[in-house]
């Protein structure tokens, strides 16, 4: 019966990956339930480290079900390199299910995602620019490829030429501001150059060539495709335990984050039982998962970000660059107001706070308590308006930092008081019990609060 969720509590990149990793050992399959390839989940074994796009991070169990959800979007190329590269390094992917209903990210959604961003230019919202909005604004429009098409060429065929007719506008704008930039780049247009290499359409969106290679992804991911939802009935029927991944975070979520600043899925707890396809009462458990302090990559508020020493000692102390795009993470303080409004969206029953390690070494640990806005009014709780949130300034609770390296810690008695002290601070505040500490990158580098999990029914 247990349904399990992780669900990112801040802007994404919390350690979902090491947590999913963690609790997928009591777990018989893991789900990953949207987004694409725009995550990024390290876990780091016995020193080695693995990054995952689309794979959910249960793939190191040969013997679970790791499963690609309907909800989520899959770049076929994408996801065969990383089949290939973890049969490169010996991991076993036979057990690896993808939904048949699962959306497919084509190479003009990626195109676009990126046209898009050119075109906002100061507003742009930082996206990780491999077609995820793009391709989810198809699925809502009933124009979207799913892995399923491709198993029948005919029928891929017609769905990606329905599917390029409306974009054509796009997409020749596209080409003239590709042909505009190569042209500042002094190609094409140099003495010698050839003028009809710049001016010949982009060859990856020939249908021709495009319904040829989606076909062929097709027959490599056939062993793989099945119906998924069904997988997770049997387990969940059977008594067993399946735990769905999440990628992104409650404050990208598309409804309910810091909107447009947002990824374009669903992220928070709720989501799981769409993207999977099980019912609300399937779900038994979440999991959030946050830093002790918070981090955010592109654009859009934040509230607690700094840019002073001690936000360049997160960075360098948390290693903060992105998992999929490099990019250098924002960083600041842990924002208790957003925390307790990702509790209560996603009725977290745990919390997983990780990186508490990364403090070390801090005089004062700060806490957003509350916002006051621009005219001084005072929020208590995440504001819903966009004008008052890009504009709030966060007050502080203070709390005595610690100096010891927490990296061997292993329970909770290991801990400085302070480092207690402030978990305690999190967890009342928050309103919900943490039931899993981090003091460093690797799967043994935590602290248990309380007994370990047992998520089998019993
Ligand atoms: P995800 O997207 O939520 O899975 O997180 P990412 O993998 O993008 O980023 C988290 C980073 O922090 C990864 O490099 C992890 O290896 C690392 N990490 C996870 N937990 C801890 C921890 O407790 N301490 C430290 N120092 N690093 C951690
Ligand atoms: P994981 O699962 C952090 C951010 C992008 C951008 C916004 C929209 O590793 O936590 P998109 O490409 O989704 O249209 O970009 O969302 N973003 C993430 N930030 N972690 C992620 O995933 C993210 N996935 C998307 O940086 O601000
Ligand atoms: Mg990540």
């Amino acid at each position: 019966m247990p349904g399990v969720v992780i669900v990112g509590a801040q802007w994404g990149d919390e350690g979902k990956g090491k947590v999913t990793d963690l609790l997928a050992e009591r777990a018989e399959a893991i789900v990953r339930f949207q987004g694409g390839n725009n995550a990024g989940h390290t876990i780091v074994r016995d020193g080695e480290e693995f990054k995952f796009h689309l794979i959910p991070s249960g793939i190191l169990y040969p013997e679970k079900a790791c499963v690609i959800g309907n909800g989520v979007v899959l770049d076929p190329r994408i996801l065969l390199d990383e089949i290939e590269g973890l049969k490169r390094r010996g991991i076993d992917v036979g057990n690896l299910r993808i939904s048949a209903n699962a959306h497919l990210i084509m190479p003009y959604h990626v195109l676009l995602d990126t046209a898009g961003e050119l075109k906002l230019g100061k507003l742009s919202i930082g996206t990780t620019r491999r077609g995820i909005g793009p391709c989810y604004a198809d699925k809502a429009l009933r124009l979207g490829i799913r892995v399923q098409d491709l198993l029948d060429e005919k029928i891929l065929r017609k769905k990606i030429l329905a599917a390029l007719e409306p974009k054509q506008q796009a997409l020749r704008e596209l080409s003239v501001q590709r042909r505009k930039l190569r042209k500042e780049a002094g190609e094409g247009g140099r003495e010698g150059g050839d003028q009809s290499v710049a001016d010949a359409p982009d060859p990856r969106l020939d249908l021709h060539t495009m319904s040829e290679e989606f076909a062929g992804y097709g027959h490599r991911l056939e062993p793989h495709i099945a119906d998924t939802s069904r997988l997770c009935w049997n387990v969940l029927d059977g008594g067993g335990t399946v735990l769905f991944e999440g990628a992104q975070a409650t404050l990208l979520d598309l409804d309910h984050g810091t909107y447009p600043f947002v990824t374009s899925s669903n992220p928070i707890a709720g989501a799981a039982c769409v993207g999977a396809g099980v019912g609300p009462t399937d779900i038994d458990e979440v999991w959030g998962v946050a830093k002790a302090y918070a981090t955010r990559v592109g654009a859009g508020p934040f509230p607690t970000e700094l840019d002073d020493a001690v936000g360049r000692h997160l960075l360098e102390r948390g290693h903060e660059f992105g998992t999929t795009t490099g990019r250098e993470r924002r960083c600041g303080w842990i924002d208790l107001v957003a925390l307790r409004y990702a509790v209560r969206l996603n009725r977290m029953s745990a919390l997983a706070i990780t990186k508490l390690d990364v403090l070390s070494g801090l005089d004062v640990l700060r806490a957003a308590v509350r916002y006051r806005s621009r005219e001084g009014a005072v929020f208590d709780s995440f504001p819903y308006h966009q004008s008052i949130l890009h504009s709030a300034e966060p007050e502080y609770e203070e709390l005595p930092g610690f100096e010891a390296d927490l990296s061997t810690c292993r329970s909770e008695a290991d801990l400085p008081p302070q480092a207690r002290a402030f978990l305690d601070f999190v967890a009342r505040f928050a309103g919900v019990p943490i039931r899993l500490v981090g003091v460093g990158p690797g799967r043994d580098q935590v602290v248990w609060i309380g007994d370990e999990p047992h998520l089998r029914a019993a």
